[in-house]
């Protein structure tokens, strides 16, 4: 994985954005905060971020896993600088009022919304001055309100608003599965329109990425790859179109 982007980043300008939910779920319940997700009505799965969550949050995502990665990738010779969307304020977004919640039996549930948000400003400005100095930025999906307050948003959404606003080529979400999969069988190509009329049913997860690659779409990206993170080369080979789902604009 990092040899293939280390390849990658040899002639193209790249930007990488980082999970690690599990992580901090984990290290969560070891500090005895047990985590809470939520379905919205449009079927996103989502951690409930209270107070002592989002600083837990802050503390495996920004803290630990950017900076295993951006380890990872300087060992190699990739010169990395790890961000989160509250360093020179890179990710801006509306603090979520309230959230609706639907329950196993369908019961709808309005909540407060806590620390999550809806990214409306990213600074590509920064982005672009690391990309021209040769940087490659790894971004932690951490946003910042109007108030200053740390906000949980979600990778993939923070990955596609990120490559429209630098009017990236292509968005690759890297996953567990090779890729999207309709009534049983692996796509390797389908177009905004045609997904757009299957999102339904798709579920947790991988819905969450086909609306991502569907913004960037909307946002001029003229590609998206959908593959899986592990094997030799998951990068370049979902890049030749020999592994994954291809969504694209038509
Ligand atoms: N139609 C589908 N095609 C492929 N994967 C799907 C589909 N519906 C649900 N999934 C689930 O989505 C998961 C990927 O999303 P997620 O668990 O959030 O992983 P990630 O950590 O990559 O975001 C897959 O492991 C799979 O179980
Ligand atoms: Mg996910």
């Amino acid at each position: 994985m990092v040899a293939d982007l280390k390849e990658l980043a040899k002639d193209n300008r790249v930007v990488l954005v980082h999970g690690g939910g599990v992580e901090v779920t984990e290290t969560a319940t070891k500090l005895g905060k047990e985590q809470r997700f939520i379905v919205s009505p449009e079927g996103f799965r989502s951690r409930y971020t209270d107070k002592e969550t989002i600083e837990i949050y802050t503390m495996v995502m920004a803290g630990k896993i950017n900076k295993q990665i951006v380890l990872a990738l300087q060992s190699q010779g990739v010169p990395a600088v790890g961000l989160s969307g509250l360093d020179g304020l890179l990710l801006k977004a509306e603090r979520k009022k309230r959230l609706i919640a639907v329950d196993e039996r369908g019961r709808k549930k309005v909540i407060d919304g806590g620390y999550t948000g809806k990214i409306n400003e990213v600074n590509a400005g920064l982005l672009q001055f690391l990309l021209q100095k040769g940087y490659v930025p790894v971004v932690t999906p951490i946003a910042v309100s109007e108030e200053f307050e740390p906000l949980n948003v979600d990778g993939d959404r923070t990955a596609a608003i990120i490559a429209g606003a630098l009017k990236a080529d292509r968005l690759i979400l890297l996953t567990d599965v090779q890729g999207l999969v309709l009534k049983g069988k692996p796509v390797t190509k389908i177009s905004a329109t045609e997904v757009k009329e299957v999102l339904g049913s798709i579920g947790h997860g991988m819905s969450t990425k086909v609306h991502a690659a569907l913004e960037a779409l909307n946002q001029g990206v003229s590609e998206v790859l959908i593959t899986s993170g592990t094997g030799a080369n998951p990068v370049s080979s979902a890049l030749k179109h020999k592994s994954g789902t291809v969504i694209s604009r038509e």
